[in-house]
């Protein structure tokens, strides 16, 4: 029988032997670069690796209210997620940092139950920047409490902004807000609804790939991904009845 196992940790009181670990499943399993000449990132081709001080620096900054969930499958780290909380108008927000699935784990909703398991009783807000759309497949399902094509675009659209430049995560707080929900002019967007140009330089192979299976099945109601550039998901995180898990709903309440 398989045994999977969810350990949460919450910073400054994060071992340095559980970084080395989501370092190296980071680094085996997130993805591989596809930068164009002159722009900033690896060389095409090889891995996106990180090590324990960059993890340390860019997702566990001194000071952040940072948390980090994983999941081991018969004692293998199969996945995790690092997040960082802060108040925005009074409101706490949860954002994700980083989300990754070993490659063999994938497809088991793993990265929808480990953002189940990280969230907190009073998160009002969650977001993610990602460029593969089942990480925020995964992110709608487990906070907003219905599946992604239900969410509101307006919302997003209304607080992005102010959201994110209020956060402790460079990344979050640096990204430049693109797609047709924060531009005027259509040419400006390439197809992108929601998203924003972080310049991470990410092959787009295998998210493009899961992209046409969830459209050619569903409304995707993100747009497309340029190079370079990430989809924005944000929503108002749905309550837990008793400090049971939500129920998937079929539209928003
Ligand atoms: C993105 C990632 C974390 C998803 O992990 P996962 O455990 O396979 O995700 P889940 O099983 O929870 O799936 C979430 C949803 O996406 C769908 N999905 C997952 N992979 C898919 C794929 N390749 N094609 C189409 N749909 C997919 C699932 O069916 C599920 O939707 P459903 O609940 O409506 O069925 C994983 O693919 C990964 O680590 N990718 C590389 C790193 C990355 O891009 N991380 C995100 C950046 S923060």
């Amino acid at each position: 029988m398989t045994t999977e196992i969810f350990r949460d940790f919450h910073s400054p009181d994060i071992p340095d032997t559980v970084l080395v670990q989501a370092a190296e499943l980071f680094s085996n399993h997130y993805g591989i670069w596809n930068t164009p000449a002159g722009r900033p990132g690896g060389k095409p081709g090889t891995r996106v690796k990180l090590n324990v001080s960059r993890l340390r620096s860019q997702h566990l900054p001194p000071g952040a209210r940072c948390s980090y969930v994983s999941v081991h499958v018969d004692e293998a780290l199969a996945g995790n997620v690092f997040a960082c909380r802060w108040e925005y108008q009074g409101r706490q927000v949860c954002w994700i940092t980083q989300l990754v699935v070993h490659r063999e784990y994938r497809g088991r909703r793993l990265a929808t139950r480990l953002i189940e398991k990280l969230r907190d009783i009073d998160d009002e807000i969650f977001g993610i920047m990602s460029s593969h759309p089942a990480a925020c497949i995964a992110g709608s399902k487990a906070c907003a409490g219905f599946p992604l094509p239900h969410i509101s675009r307006h919302f997003i659209q209304s607080c992005a902004k102010e959201v994110m430049a209020s956060s402790a995560i460079p990344y979050v707080r640096d990204a430049k807000l693109r797609g047709a929900l924060f531009s005027d002019s259509a040419t400006d967007t390439e197809g992108l609804i929601s998203g924003a140009d972080t310049e991470f330089y990410v092959d787009h192979e295998e998210p493009l790939s899961a992209l046409a299976w969830i459209r050619a099945h569903s409304e995707w109601p993100l747009g497309d991904l340029p190079e370079g550039h990430e989809f924005l998901f944000m929503c108002c995180v749905r309550r837990r009845v008793n400090g049971h898990p939500i129920k998937e709903v079929t539209s928003p309440a």
